[in-house]
């Protein structure tokens, strides 16, 4: 299905793991991404605005213009760059701003490139600057500066590139420079998805791995996925496994509820590292507000992983609120882990 991706350049992608929402390696939930808009749900605003940009960008016989999108894991930034690509009829070329170590590395990627080629770029804003710096002509001028030698015999050439259009995928898109945000034509932040999205892409994915299940097991399914579509396919094969082995191979509301205790996901889809962070606020910190850093160290995690994975939707939940002076508890957080909240005055 994602025959269309030419060179895979992520491996050496330093991923937030430890999470649900590690990069997807599983061929099987893969094969679950669509490939097309026609297959795609949700995000319809982004979607319309594609489809009119690759559209035009057809009619003009030109590449379609780069395209940033923002949002936090999951939420199908790379199954965009899949569909564009798919649209636009090039190749797919993945790379991640971390792997990214060396000008080299990205020149030697930028001169395969094909016109209406598509570059992904995972993580953009940890690309490291001198590589960066390559990526502004190359976006600007469809070309990059060599420069060989060093010193008085350094001599410098202009590498011609075919016109491809680059995709960037952040989850922080306040770390990236103003130089590398301008040269995006296209920016769009992608959302968590809507509970009734989301009971539509389980019940395309239950059909997809030919397993059944019934309304209420997708409503249930769909409230613990933290609006996420990779969480909702993941947590999919999971109950797919526990109502095959524990009950009659139909995923239902029981079936969900007990398959996805065991693997730690309460009725709100907080995990585990959810709840740890909430306790330590509360627990450790008296509520708040507490700043990140210290919040990381108490759980012994690392800060980024907090911020661009747990932080989103328990801000979106309205569990934890981001003050000037640091992360605060919300009433309903104390409620969702059954502990008793006292207002204080003086905070
Ligand atoms: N699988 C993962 N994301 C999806 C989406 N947005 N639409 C359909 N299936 C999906």
């Amino acid at each position: 299905m994602n025959d269309d991706t030419r060179i895979d350049f992520s491996h050496k992608q330093d991923i937030l793991t430890g999470s649900c929402l590690a990069v997807d390696k599983d061929p099987e939930i893969l094969s679950l991404r669509p490939t097309r808009f026609a297959d795609y749900i949700g995000q319809t605003e982004v979607v319309e605005a594609l489809k009119i940009a690759i559209e035009a960008a057809k009619q003009r016989e030109e590449p379609v213009d780069h395209i940033l999108f923002h949002g936090p894991p999951g939420l199908g930034k790379t199954t965009l760059a899949h569909i564009i690509t798919h649209e636009m009829g090039g190749n797919l070329t993945t790379s991640s701003g971390p792997s990214l170590e060396k000008g080299g590395d990205l020149i030697g990627i930028l001169t395969h490139l094909e016109d209406r080629d598509i570059l992904f770029i995972d993580e953009i804003h940890r690309t490291p600057k001198i590589v960066e710096e390559f990526l502004y002509s190359a976006m600007e001028d469809f070309a990059v500066d060599f420069v060989f030698d060093k010193g008085m015999h350094a001599r410098s050439h202009k590498y011609r590139l075919n016109r491809f259009t680059l995709v960037g995928a952040t989850t922080r898109v306040g770390l990236l420079s103003a130089p590398l945000r301008d040269r995006f034509g296209i920016f769009r932040s992608l959302d968590f998805y809507s509970q009734p999205n989301l009971v539509e892409i389980i019940k395309r994915s239950a059909v997809l791995l030919k397993v059944t299940i019934d309304d209420e097991g997708a409503t249930e399914l769909a409230k613990r996925s933290r609006g996420t579509p990779r969480i909702v396919n993941r947590l999919l094969k999971r109950v797919r496994d526990y109502s095959q082995v524990r009950a009659d191979g139909i995923i239902t509301k029981k079936t969900v509820e007990a398959g996805l205790s065991l693997e730690g996901v309460d009725e709100k889809g907080l995990t585990d590292l959810d709840r740890r962070y909430l306790k330590t606020i509360i627990e450790f910190y008296k509520g708040g507000p507490v700043g990140i850093e210290a919040i990381a160290a108490t759980l012994q995690e690392e800060t980024d992983t907090l911020v661009d994975v747990i932080e989103p939707y328990l801000l979106k939940m309205g569990l934890v609120t981001r003050t000037s002076s640091g992360r605060k508890a919300s009433e309903e957080a104390y409620k969702h882990l059954g502990l008793s909240f006292q207002k204080r005055m003086f905070q």
